[in-house]
């Protein structure tokens, strides 16, 4: 099996360890590079994840590797083709993903820096919250191109919905189409119109107080999880969603996944990074994709940009 490329998860915390994994099991890559700014916490989790490796039959090698906020470390970095960043802090019950800003603003500040300097031409997953401003300061911090920038929130937010849906129909899960877009936060939009069950629309199965309480409980699926773990936030869903974005990535898939992605002109809406569906190509974000959607779920999509805008608009500062 030809194996190709370097994807490194900068945060060796629940999100990125299980991230690592996810795509070391994939075996596509030739190298997976773990860091964190934890001494000997990555390098101990990459030897873990290699000795797992005749058992679970994968040949990508692990590397782990500890860095300093100034930048020491990230040579074992250097060149990356794809760089998931997952460093920062997650939330604790009771907190909105927005508590984060100050701290985790900082941090991924730096580590863009970083990112920027060792691996020029990488494409850039951002997973840590909010979502969707440090996606937007990432941009900023490396100056790549918006397309070589994109967030990890639709995926999960989709695949939430659809788990919700399976479960109350009692259906499979494979059966189940549903769509989120917006903002990975309370301007969430669900968008029950492109959602099917085995290709019927979900109207035909459900009620609309039914899929409201779904919708309801898809824009607060996370905060569900973090109130029962009470430390910590997800991250099995999360994981898998930001591995499949960096597999599209590296494979060149051209997938039409939801992701948080620069919008320039789409649904009328430009300038600010939103949750859209897009589709993914070696250079990140080969372009937007527009589907239909009703008039309220339009108008719910404009008023999430116009959220979202407001508070990226202070990113640059932090
Ligand atoms: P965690 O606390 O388990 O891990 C965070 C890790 O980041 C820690 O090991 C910490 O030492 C490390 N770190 C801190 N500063 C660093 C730096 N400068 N360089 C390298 N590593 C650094 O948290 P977890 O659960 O892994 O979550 C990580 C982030 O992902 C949080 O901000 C969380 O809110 C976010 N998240 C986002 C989701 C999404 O859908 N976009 C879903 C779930 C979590
Ligand atoms: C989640 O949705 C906390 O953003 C994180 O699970």
């Amino acid at each position: 099996m030809k194996r190709s490329g370097k994807v490194t998860v900068i945060g060796s915390g629940f999100y990125g360890s299980t991230t690592a994994l996810r795509l070391a099991e994939y075996d596509i890559f030739e190298t997976v590079v773990l860091t964190d700014i934890v001494e000997g916490k990555p390098e101990g989790l990459a030897l873990d994840m290699n000795q797992s490796r005749s058992i679970e039959g994968f040949e990508t090698k692990v590397i782990g590797a500890t860095t300093t906020a100034e930048g020491g470390g990230y040579e074992a970095t250097a060149n990356s083709d794809v760089v998931v960043i997952t460093a920062g802090l997650p939330r604790k019950p009771g907190m909105s993903r927005m508590d984060l800003i100050g701290v985790n603003a900082g941090i991924v500040r730096g580590v863009a820096e970083n990112i920027a300097k060792h691996s020029p031409n990488a494409v850039i997953i951002v997973v840590s919250n909010p979502l969707d401003e440090m996606t937007a300061l990432t941009q900023i911090a490396t100056q790549f191109p918006y397309n070589r920038v994109m967030g990890q929130a639709g995926m999960l937010d989709t695949a939430r919905f659809t788990h919700f849906v399976a479960e109350k129909l009692a259906v499979e899960v494979g059966s189940v189409k549903t769509l989120t877009l917006g903002s990975h936060g309370d301007t969430m939009v669900p968008v029950p119109s492109r959602c099917t069950v085995n290709g019927q629309p979900l109207t035909n199965f459900l009620s609309e107080a039914d899929i409201a309480e779904l919708v309801d409980r898809t824009r607060n699926g996370g905060a569900e999880v973090v109130a029962l773990l009470k430390t910590g936030s997800a991250y099995y869903a999360p994981s898998a969603a930001a591995a499949r974005m960096a597999k599209a990535v590296i494979e060149d898939s051209g997938a039409v996944m939801p992701v948080c992605a620069w919008v320039d002109g789409e649904y009328g809406i430009s300038g600010v990074y939103l949750g859209v569906e897009a589709e993914i190509g070696r250079n990140g974000i080969r372009k937007v994709v527009e589907g239909n959607l009703t008039a309220s779920e339009l108008e719910a999509l404009k008023v999430a940009a116009e959220a979202v805008r407001a508070k990226q608009s202070d990113v640059k500062d932090l």
